[in-house]
């Protein structure tokens, strides 16, 4: 039997700032895939929220002079409210501060002790607050200036001693390469999966899991020691779990199909994350895919660089559907994408405005006028028509379903613009304002195969554009069950169907002046 259930997942963002392009992109990349499985029929789990323990959060609320859960709450809030304005369609929000949670990351911990996983040790070594991460002394660089110790990211190390839990990783380093070894699927792109290998054939050491909760009493308590909370990253991967029900059953929802990463933050999903899974005997997450990172302009967005992306800044200019496009659109597979407004601009107008938006205006204002405002009846069909209404119907798919599986959405985008491309050059052989004297029979049919490919298009691209997609399917009188990828080749546009009077559905933008 397949297993219907289809669980994917965003990384859940930490609650230190407001969100960004970059927290933009993940949700929608994530959105595009799930709304993408809903629409070929699958029943599907898709879990979101944000990571609200550890130091830099508290530490950012101190600096802010905000007490920690009124500083957790209000960012925690701004997330949310990102993913309603992005049309976001996950089915939980999982905050990690949530009572639902501690019982999880709790439970969690016990099954890790109970297998002998976890012992009371000392911890001596270099941790970033920044990146609530510990590295190794053959990983830091000094700063010439102040001295300072500094991760490979540039964050600041500092030493750290005190008594503290370890996780017994380096148990795992076998196994773990085992997995690579037999599912080289299970971290995509493979470039990062390369790293990954590389850092584990390295050789792994115990990893610290707890912090002295005289030291930062943010964090979800260690079971059975009050003097400790869990290190952020073990609290913060049982999210996943969260959402699924642990300790609950958990049914078909876990284990996840797809955790949605930044590249960032590979090593705490492929390594960490299936060790405790493994040492806990839980199921394995089945893939990890890790995006590449939103540049503005070239340049890594940063607060101190003063060029930081705000989700809403899109939004003014462009709209949901728009922005959505956008950023599935331009940030190539796995790779950085570099944004820029001048070039978005270009983008939209090229595919949208005069791509989709066109081609589905000339025809509908040709229905519109010349069928009566109804979906025409098609006659004999030439070898042009079938070859357009199979490209639509039949063979746009696969091809979508192929980039898909690979989370490629730019380029299952780009194939359904390619399709609109083709649908314009029929248009302008077919030329059917012509035909309206000399061939009324076959300027119906033209346009019903034109109307009918659109449809298709529409259908298509409701993964990436909701509102948008969902509007040209309400101007073509497309009923609400007819709109899953199965009506792609079985439910064709019913001919006598009164369709609305067309409106222009994607604006023509003009870029800023430079
Ligand atoms: N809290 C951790 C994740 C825990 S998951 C169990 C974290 N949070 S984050 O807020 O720093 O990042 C959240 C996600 O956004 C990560 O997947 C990260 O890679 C991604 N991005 C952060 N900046 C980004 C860009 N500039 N571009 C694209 N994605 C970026 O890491």
């Amino acid at each position: 039997m397949t297993r219907a259930r289809y669980t994917l997942t965003t990384a859940i963002a930490y609650v230190n700032g407001a969100p960004h392009l970059g927290h933009a992109y993940e949700a929608i990349l994530t959105d595009a895939l799930a709304r993408f499985a809903r629409l070929d029929g699958r029943e599907v789990l898709f879990l979101t929220g944000t990571d609200e323990h550890g130091e830099k959060v508290a530490a950012t609320a101190h600096i802010e002079g905000v007490p920690t859960k009124a500083f957790a709450d209000r960012n925690a809030a701004a997330f949310r409210d990102m993913g309603r304005d992005l049309a976001i369609s996950n089915d939980d929000f999982i905050r990690t501060t949530e009572p639902r949670h501690a019982v999880a990351a709790q439970e969690l911990w016990r099954r890790l002790q109970d297998a002998g996983a976890i012992y009371l040790g000392k911890y001596e070594g270099w941790y970033s607050v920044r990146e609530e991460a510990y590295f190794a002394e053959s990983e830091l660089n000094t700063d010439p200036a102040t001295g300072d110790r500094l991760t490979p990211n540039g964050t600041q190390a500092q030493w750290v001693e005190e008594p503290s839990y370890f996780f017994r990783l380096s148990d795992y380093a076998d196994k773990l390469l085992d997995l690579y070894e037999t599912n080289p699927g299970f971290l995509r792109p493979e470039t990062r999966l390369n790293e990954v290998r590389a850092f584990v054939a390295g050789g792994l050491r115990d990893l610290s899991v707890s912090r002295l909760a005289a030291r930062l009493e943010w964090g979800v308590p260690v079971p059975g020691d009050d003097a400790h909370v869990m290190y952020v990253w073990v609290d913060a991967l049982t999210n996943y779990l969260t959402g699924c029900g642990f300790p609950g059953d958990m049914g078909d929802r876990w284990p996840a199909d797809l955790h949605v990463i930044g590249k960032d933050i590979t090593r705490f999903h492929a390594v960490y994350w299936p060790a405790f899974l493994m040492a806990a005997g839980l199921p394995l997450p089945r893939s990890i895919f890790a995006h590449g990172f939103i540049t503005i302009a070239g340049v890594k967005m940063s607060k101190s660089l003063g060029n930081i992306v705000a989700p809403g800044d899109l939004l003014a200019d462009f709209g949901v559907d728009a922005t959505r496009y956008l950023l599935l659109r331009e940030i190539p597979h796995g790779a950085d994408g570099s944004f820029a407004h001048a070039h978005a601009v270009a983008r939209l107008n090229a595919d949208l405005a005069n791509g989709v938006g066109n081609l589905a205006q000339r025809t509908l204002s040709l229905i519109y006028k010349n069928c009566d405002g109804r979906i025409p009846e098609p006659g004999a069909l030439t070898d042009a028509d079938t070859a357009l209404l199979r490209a639509g119907r039949a063979e746009l798919l696969p091809v979508l379903r192929a980039y898909m599986a690979d989370c490629a959405a730019h380029k299952a985008l780009e194939s359904i613009v390619d399709l609109a491309a083709r649908a314009d050059g029929y248009i302008d052989a077919a030329a059917p304002w012509a035909l309206r004297t000399t061939d009324p029979a076959r300027m119906e049919t033209v346009l019903y195969v034109l109307a009918d490919v659109i449809r298709c298009i529409a259908v298509a691209l409701q993964f990436a554009m909701p509102g948008k997609a969902g509007a040209l399917l309400d101007q073509l009188a497309v009923p609400q069950d007819a709109r899953d990828f199965r009506a792609l080749a079985d439910a064709p546009l019913a001919p006598g169907a009164a369709i609305g009077k067309p409106e222009g559905l994607f604006a023509r933008f003009t870029a800023p002046e430079a």
